[in-house]
């Protein structure tokens, strides 16, 4: 479980990712932030491009830079949005590549302002996700 302080910081960090999104097309900003294993914040924003279909999500961005700064273990993911929309269904089995069964992981939905929308696990979110021999959460 995240604890408040850790919570409030992950919320802030997303907020602020969403500020650096690049999205002229959507006009749909998402921020993401992660919380590693060993407690770092590492963020990401949506980059989209006049090519629509190369467009990045805000959570796979997240994931890519959290993997080349070498970790493999992601605890939570703060997603900022303005109607507080959760993960796409490609961002979910991306995070489930990372995903720790000793610490499942959180995934939480908020505004701009950083109200919490929805509060959930990533278990919850993508049930039966793909893994060679099954996910085992
Ligand atoms: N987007 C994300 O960044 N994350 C999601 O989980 C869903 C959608 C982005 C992609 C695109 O830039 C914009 O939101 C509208 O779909």
């Amino acid at each position: 479980m995240l604890s408040p302080d850790l919570e409030k910081s992950l919320i802030e960090a997303a907020c602020n990712a969403r500020l650096n999104a690049y999205a002229p097309y959507s006009n749909y900003l998402v921020g993401a932030a992660l919380l590693t294993a060993d407690g770092q914040i590492i963020t990401g924003c949506n980059v989209e491009n006049a090519s629509y279909g190369l467009s990045m999500c805000a959570e796979r961005s997240a994931v890519f830079s959290t993997i080349g700064a070498g970790n493999r273990s992601v605890h939570a993911c703060v997603v900022a949005t303005a109607d507080g929309g959760t993960p796409c269904g490609a961002c979910r089995q991306v995070l489930s590549e990372f995903h720790d069964d000793a610490n499942p992981m959180q995934i939480i939905s908020v505004t701009p302002g950083g109200a919490v929308v929805m509060k959930t696990w990533l278990r919850d979110l993508l049930p039966n996700g793909f893994g060679f021999g099954g996910r085992t959460f």
